[in-house]
This record gives structure tokens, C-alpha cells and sequence, in this order.
């Protein structure tokens, strides 16, 4: 799950290697580095943690030539250290690498017993070695790696620079996407169109097995049978101007921020307000009438977003939904075929293990779709149909804007779903667009109470333990909320079910534990009420989502009370997402973490 880049230009490659870099730094950041060729001269420099490390290193050690590789890491095999960061070198090759190389192991064993000397704990340095290898036969660099690809089991895509070969880059995706750019004299290969943004527009994506050679003269594809195919060029959409942070401290706030706006461009892509009616383009391609099920999969926030539309599905569409966590999805064999819908949500719509149950779904028929919120992604092109989210990019690598589009886009979608369906009346469905239009009005009001969030996050701060609880669509936001507070504060938190508290997680509750406990004044409320009750008599210290009714009716059980305005249950899971990303950020900027690139973390989870 990392970033790669090869470019064989015309100008000094270095800084633009770096600038690929800053791109992809989403998709890993715990070290760094480039490898060029200079007049047939391989020179490499890595560094440990962010870009900014390898970019004082060049400071004071630069590296010229014109054609080079690079790569941003997230750890797989091995420790973040100098030693592990790609360019891996063995002799006359240097390769950078994404994905994992399953038979590393028996690789590592075979060409050390050969005499190979590893320099590091990872998967990736065999794959140089073996070309290596195969160079040292007298093989020609295309023939070299033509005969290791086979060899090598698992997800991948490398690039690699030859010493002795200024004008020679080759590249090979299987399982990981790698993206070729055309400039102008000048040739590129990329994880991404993002990475490729600042040189060129024009770009081919590798299939599934494809290896290809680029010289400044062109470029030649061959598939997993070593023919030569072609592929189409498209013109890439993704801005090359590197985002900034505005006014804001970081990204994630930023993103926070911008949620009334987002929101309101992904509602008017699928409602029509003149007519109160859903208007979902593409929505035509799935027959919800005599649809069996919706199987939904998705990871992370995308699949807490799945959990709150199986109640919208079920509930408008009276359609049956199946939600799973993709890891687990891919490898259940579920039965699924050509009466059912699968549809997968993705904020970067790279994430592995999504891609795989598309694909699982895609072989048994099934129609496809999927939410995502960059429409030249993976999961993207190999759907049947697309519902994007009109989120802009996120940077930060908790998930904000993303999931209260997906969140908007999917309510949309169940309340089409329900007319053709029949299960809705034209009058309902309207008062329910009505509801969904009133979204941006408020999430400003939720944005509002910032300062309220901030002085208890400074309290939240010094626990160790917090439990997070709801009901009915905010069930997942309660997951949600533990799930942001773990990975920006490194606080351990718990999403519960209100009505599973006594079932076990009550044991937990003593005057050390906050509970943050998301509910407005619905029809379930008074039995969380009775929850909050049962936390209150064992001294546990309550934090209450909630609004003006919902205050009133708690009379005092809460220690602390977020309170937000009414509005109608559909909504509320959208807009009360929004104080839980305000207390997880604030907490974390008290804790004093990285709030934008948590530790461990990757936006972009392409490894299973
Ligand atoms: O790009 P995706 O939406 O497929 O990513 C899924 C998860 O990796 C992602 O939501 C992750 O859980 C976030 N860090 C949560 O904030």
C-alpha cells in the first residue's frame, strides 16, 4: 500500500520525483525514497518518516540525472527504516514496489542460498535481486523481467530503472494499479492519474497482467502472455494543483468545514428540488423492482456508512441488504447471483479489499455499483454504474466529507429505490427530499457548536477509555465515532448498540469511562434513555448527543450535552456525524497527534 513513480523525462527528475511523491503520500508515509540514472549511473537516497525527511536529505546530498523512480511507503514487511524504504538495489536494477509478494519467503531463501546479500526485511528486495539475477545471464532488462513476473505470487505493481539505461523504465501491475502517462517527449508511470497530474493528462491504466516498456520513444504494453496489446489513452480529469489548507490548522478541519457545501453539490446530483423527486443518474441500469437483495461491502467509515443505508434500504424499499466488511466478503463465498444488486462504497475507490468482493460479485453476475468519491478509480471503472459522492478530494486520512456524501448519496438512492419499488407513495417520497434538501442548512447549525466540542474534548483527552453509544441509524454512528477517536487520539474506544450494553460492555462502566451517547429525540429514544440510566447508576460519566427534546427528557442524567436542532430521523445520522468528527479532531489537536496522517495509517488501503 504505497506510492510509486517513474518518469523518464527531459529536465532534472529529482524535485519532480518528490512532487509525484507529495501526491501519493495518501497511499503511505512512514519513509521515503528515489533512485536516477545519470549518464548510466544509478544513485538512490531514502529516508525514514515523512517526505520532508528525504527532502532534507536531497538537500544535502542531491542526485541529478533525468530518468528516475520513487516511492512512499506504508509499511508491510519490515520496520519503517532507512534500510526498508524502497528503491531496493540489487547490482544493476533498481525497482520500487506496491503490493505484497507472497512467496517472498521461499524467493528470499532460494536466491540467498545463491549468494544474494539482502539488505532488508522486506518482500519487495527479492524481486530486484531475481532480475538481477536474470541480468547477470545476459539477459536484456525486458527479457530479465519477463522472466520473473511469473515467479512472483501475490498483488503487485513495480517499477524499475536499469545502470547503463538512461532512456529505460519498465513497469508490471497484477492485483495493484499502475498508470502509464504520455508527455510530451517525456514518459511516465504512476500509481495513479493524481501522481501523473503535474506532468500530463494523458494516461492508459495497466490491466491485470500487463508489463510495459517505456523509452522516450513510446511505449510498448504487453499482457500476462508477453503479446504486445493496446490500450486505450484517456484524458485524465484529476487537477494537478496540490491542495492546500486554507485558513485551517489541517486538512481534516478543513474537511469538517467544508461538509454544507459537499453536501449540497452530491444532493443536487440526485434530487430535483423543482419536483420534490429523487433524480439518480444511473440508477435506471439497476432493476430495483425485481431486485432479490442488495449485498453491500465496503471497509472502514464506507462500511459504518453501509450499516445506516441498510435501514434507509430496508425500511423505504422494503429491499432485503446484506452488509459485509469487504475483507471478510471477498473470502465468504456468498451466494450471490444475477437477481441481486452488489454495491460498494469507497471513498478512493482503490481499497483492496473491496475491489476483490467487486470483482467476486462481478464473476457471479450480479449487477455492480458503487459509491465513490473519485470517479477514476479502480472500483470506479469496473463498475456497472457509478453514484459518485461530490466530495472534492479528502486528504486527511480519517474519512469526513466522504462519509456524509456517501451517507447522502445512498439516502437518495433507497428513497428512488422505494418508488420503484412501490413501497414509497410519491407524497412520502417527497416529504422525505424535502428532509434531504434541508441537509446543508443543517450542517451549518452542527459546524456551530465547534466551541462547545472543543472545551469537553479537552476533558475526553485525558481518558483512556471511551465508550460511544446509539440506536437505530446511529448505531453506526456510535462505530463511527470510536472508530475516528481511535485513529486520530490513539484513545481505545467502543461503538455499541445502546440495547447491547448490559449484554457485556456495562462491565466496563466506572467514573473513569466517558460514554458518548449519540441520540436525538426519536422514537427510540426513551429506551436509550433507560441505557443512560443504567450507566449513570454505576457512576459511569455520560456525554449526550442530542437535541433541545432530548436534553429536557434526560433531566440531568448527562454529565455534558452536545444540542443540536431537530430534524427529521433520516437525516439525523448525516448531521450528528458531524459533532463525532468535531470531538475526535479536537481531542486529537489536544493530544497533540498527527491529526491529517495518523501513525500506522494510509488513505488509501490497496493491500489486503
Ligand atoms: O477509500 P475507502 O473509503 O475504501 O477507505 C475505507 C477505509 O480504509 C477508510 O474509511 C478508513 O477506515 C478511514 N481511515 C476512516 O476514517
Amino acid at each position: 500500500m504505497c506510492g510509486i513513480i517513474g518518469i523518464l523525462g527531459k529536465v532534472q527528475v529529482a524535485p519532480r520525483l518528490v512532487d509525484a511523491l507529495k501526491r501519493l503520500e495518501y497511499r503511505g508515509y512512514d519513509s521515503s525514497g528515489i533512485a536516477t540514472i545519470n549518464e548510466g549511473h544509478l544513485s538512490r537516497r531514502r529516508a525514514e518518516g515523512k517526505l520532508r525527511c528525504l527532502e532534507e536529505v536531497l538537500e544535502h546530498s542531491p542526485i541529478s540525472g533525468t530518468t528516475g523512480i520513487g516511492h512512499t511507503r506504508w509499511a508491510t514487511h519490515g520496520a519503517p527504516t532507512v534500510l526498508n524504504a524502497h528503491p531496493h538495489i540489487a547490482g544493476k536494477v533498481a525497482v520500487v514496489h506496491n503490493g505484497i509478494i507472497e512467496n517472498y519467503l521461499e524467493l528470499r531463501a532460494k536466491i540467498a542460498r545463491q549468494g544474494a546479500e539482502i539488505a532488508s526485511d522486506t518482500d519487495s528486495e527479492v524481486v530486484a535481486h531475481l532480475v538481477n539475477a536474470e541480468l547477470g545471464q545476459g539477459k536484456a532488462p525486458e527479457n530479465a523481467v519477463a522472466d520473473v513476473l511469473p515467479r512472483l505470487k501475490g498483488a503487485f505493481s513495480l517499477v524499475f530503472a536499469f545502470e547503463g539505461c538512461d532512456d529505460m523504465l519498465i513497469g508490471a501491475r497484477k492485483g495493484s494499479p499502475l498508470a502509464v502517462g504520455h508527455g510530451d517527449g517525456e514518459m511516465f508511470l504512476g500509481s495513479d492519474a493524481i501522481a501523473l497530474s503535474p506532468f500530463t493528462d494523458r494516461v492508459t491504466y495497466l490491466e491485470e497482467g500487463d508489463w510495459v516498456v517505456l523509452s522516450h520513444s513510446g511505449v510498448a504494453i504487453r499482457d500476462a502472455d508477453n503479446q504486445i496489446v493496446a490500450r486505450p489513452e484517456a484524458r485524465s480529469s484529476v487537477s494537478a494543483t496540490l491542495m492546500d489548507k486554507g485558513n485551517y490548522r489541517h486538512f481534516m478541519a478543513k474537511e469538517i468545514h467544508e461538509q454544507p457545501e459537499v453536501l449540497g453539490h452530491t444532493l443536487s446530483r440526485y434530487l430535483d428540488y423543482g419536483s420534490k423527486k429523487t433524480h439518480v443518474p444511473g440508477a435506471e441500469k439497476i432493476d430495483f423492482a425485481s431486485l432479490n437483495r442488495l449485498q453491500i461491502a465496503a471497509c472502514g467509515t464506507a462500511y459504518y456508512a453501509a450499516v445506516v443505508a441498510k435501514y434507509w434500504f430496508e425500511k423505504y424499499a422494503r429491499l432485503p441488504v446484506e452488509i459485509d466488511i469487504a475483507s471478510e466478503f471477498r473470502y465468504r463465498e456468498a451466494p450471490i447471483g444475477e437477481r441481486d444488486c452488489a454495491l460498494f462504497i469507497s471513498q478512493s475507490g482503490e481499497t483492496a479489499d473491496t475491489l476483490a468482493s467487486l470483482r467476486y460479485c462481478k464473476q457471479n453476475g450480479a449487477v455492480i455499483a458503487a459509491v465513490v468519491n473519485v470517479p477514476e478509480s479502480t472500483i470506479a471503472r469496473e463498475a456497472d454504474v457509478i453514484f459518485p459522492t461530490i466530495a472534492g478530494p479528502e486528504i486527511g486520512v480519517a474519512s469526513t466529507k466522504a462519509f456524509t456524501c456517501q451517507l447522502a448519496v445512498l439516502a437518495s438512492l433507497a428513497i428512488q429505490a422505494g418508488r420503484a419499488r412501490g413501497t414509497l407513495s410519491e407524497e412520502d417520497a417527497k416529504g422525505l427530499v424535502e428532509q434531504l434538501a434541508a441537509i446543508p442548512n443543517h450542517a451549518v447549525k452542527a459546524l456551530r457548536l465547534e466551541a462547545d466540542i472543543q472545551k469537553l474534548a479537552h476533558s475526553l483527552s485525558r481518558a483512556s477509555n471511551v465508550l460511544y453509544l446509539g440506536r437505530g441509524t446511529n448505531f453506526p454512528l456510535a462505530l463511527e465515532g470510536a472508530l475516528k477517536l481511535k485513529e486520530l487520539s490513539y484513545i481505545h474506544a467502543e461503538g455499541y448498540a445502546a440495547g447491547e450494553l448490559k449484554h457485556g460492555p456495562i462491565a466496563l462502566i466506572d467514573e473513569n469511562m466517558p460514554v458518548i451517547v449519540i441520540a436525538p429525540h426519536d422514537a427510540s429514544f426513551e429506551k436509550t434513555l433507560s441505557n443512560m440510566q443504567e450507566v449513570a447508576a454505576r457512576d459511569g460519566r455520560i456525554i449526550l448527543v442530542t437535541d433541545q427534546a432530548g436534553a429536557d427528557a434526560s433531566d440531568g442524567v448527562a454529565e455534558n450535552t452536545i444540542i443540536l436542532a431537530e430534524m427529521p430521523s433520516l437525516i439525523a445520522p448525516i448531521i450528528y456525524a458531524l459533532p463525532v468528527q468535531m470531538i475526535a479532531y479536537h481531542t486529537a489537536v489536544f493530544m497533540g497527534t498527527d491529526v491529517d496522517q495518523p501513525r500506522n495509517l494510509a488513505k488509501s488501503v490497496t493491500v489486503e
